[in-house]
């Protein structure tokens, strides 16, 4: 078993990585929890293959079990949705000194996380993720969040998890699409912090390749989160180079009206993106650019970008991040050595020009 030791302001959790380990969740948290009650919170896909091996696990450690279920997708992650879990805790009599568990992907992790940080205003709560993305990415550092109407994880709160069970066998029945929605991540962390990982990955070479090693990259993913949530719980400074690509992808997924490109995809675009206008600020060197690249078509994930460089601009500057210097842009040096750079409007306006031209006479 990998573990790892996340140090938060509340207190020290541990991230625990085995393949099988979902048969034995009953016995870890038993030993992080004293708590006589257990709600698990579940999308349906997700209980019906893996609920009953968790309940079980759970009753042996005498726990008294109860589930709530809520529609799969990030349709689930709204104030309407929030308001019928927490009812029904309320229908439940769920009291203070009960958990909560998280079982499924980042939509029942932010959810989950969500009701336990203001239900009764705070409740102990595990994350088990079951997506490739909530294992590298969205079960660590305590972000929980629900969307409005108006925007995505608009509303949320920091709550830290107890404990983490990451069993990386539950991948086994995700499709490729979903698999690729954390590949993404997974090479961001590799071209931010982690050159060995990059060169691990280029030598997989595809998504099935890196099946095979799954437990060790997860395991450096979630060790890299570690690194920068303990140096910036609160996303002011360091934690923002974990937003390699997404300022860009943010924007992409926005002018896509959210079902043209996926998260992944988008991210993956916003990367190559960022590695475009780093070689033409004379920051990434043309290498590292070029690698970027061919790993993220190894790994099918998209590097063409068909979106007008001034609607990304428009919709990257309604960022909360920016400030009056400018756009906030995280970019690489070389690969595993990124930094933050602040840049005028105008001149990521015509930088970006440029770079969507290179881009997609790359293809041609
Ligand atoms: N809190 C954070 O720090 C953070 C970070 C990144 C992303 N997120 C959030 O994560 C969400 C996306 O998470 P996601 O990509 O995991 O999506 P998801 O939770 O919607 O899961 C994707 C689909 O896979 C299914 N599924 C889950 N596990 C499965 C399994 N083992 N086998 C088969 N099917 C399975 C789900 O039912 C769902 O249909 C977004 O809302 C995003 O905002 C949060
Ligand atoms: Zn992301």
């Amino acid at each position: 078993m990998k573990e790892i030791e996340v140090k938060s302001r509340a207190f020290t959790y541990r991230i625990l990585i085995e393949a099988g380990c979902l048969e034995r969740c009953g016995e870890m948290i038993r030993k992080v929890s004293d708590s006589k009650r257990a709600v698990m919170i579940s999308d349906d896909n997700v209980w019906e293959k893996y609920g009953s091996i968790a309940e079980t696990s759970l009753k042996k450690m005498s726990f008294a079990v109860d589930s709530i279920r809520i529609k799969p997708g990030e349709g689930s992650k709204t104030i309407d949705c929030f308001t019928k879990v927490c009812e029904e805790l309320g229908n439940l009599k769920v009291l203070k000194d009960d958990l909560i568990i998280a079982l499924g992907g980042g939509v029942v992790g932010d959810l989950a996380g969500f009701v336990a940080a203001v239900y009764m205003r705070g409740l102990n709560y595990i994350q088990i993720p079951t997506t490739l993305l909530a294992q590298v990415d969205s079960s660590v550092g305590g972000k929980t969040a629900i969307d409005l109407p108006q925007g995505k994880n608009l509303i949320g709160a920091f709550h830290q998890p107890l404990l983490v069970i990451t069993d990386p066998e539950l991948l086994s029945t995700l499709n490729k699409k979903q698999l690729k929605q954390g590949m993404a991540e997974i090479i961001k962390y590799g071209a931010i912090k982690d050159k060995e990982l990059f060169k691990k990955l280029e030598q997989y070479g595809s998504i099935e390749g890196a099946l095979l090693h799954m437990e060790e990259i997860i395991y450096r993913c979630c060790d890299i989160k570690r690194s920068f949530v303990e140096q910036d719980e609160r996303d002011n400074g360091e934690r923002r180079k974990l937003n390699f690509g997404h300022s860009f992808g943010h924007a992409i997924e926005k002018i896509g009206n959210y079902t043209l490109h996926s998260h992944g995809e988008a991210v993956a675009m916003g990367m190559n993106i960022a590695a475009g206008i780093g070689m033409k600020l004379g920051i990434t060197d043309a290498e590292t650019g070029k690698r970027l690249t061919q790993i993220l078509n190894a790994y099918e994930l998209p590097t063409q970008v068909q979106s007008n460089y001034k609607d990304i601009v428009r919709h990257m500057a309604i960022d909360k991040k920016n400030d009056e210097k400018g756009l906030k842009l995280v970019l690489l040096k070389n690969i595993g050595q990124s930094l933050l750079y602040t840049i005028a409007e105008q001149e990521l306006e015509n930088i970006l020009e440029d770079v969507l031209d290179d881009i997609l006479e790359l293809i041609v």
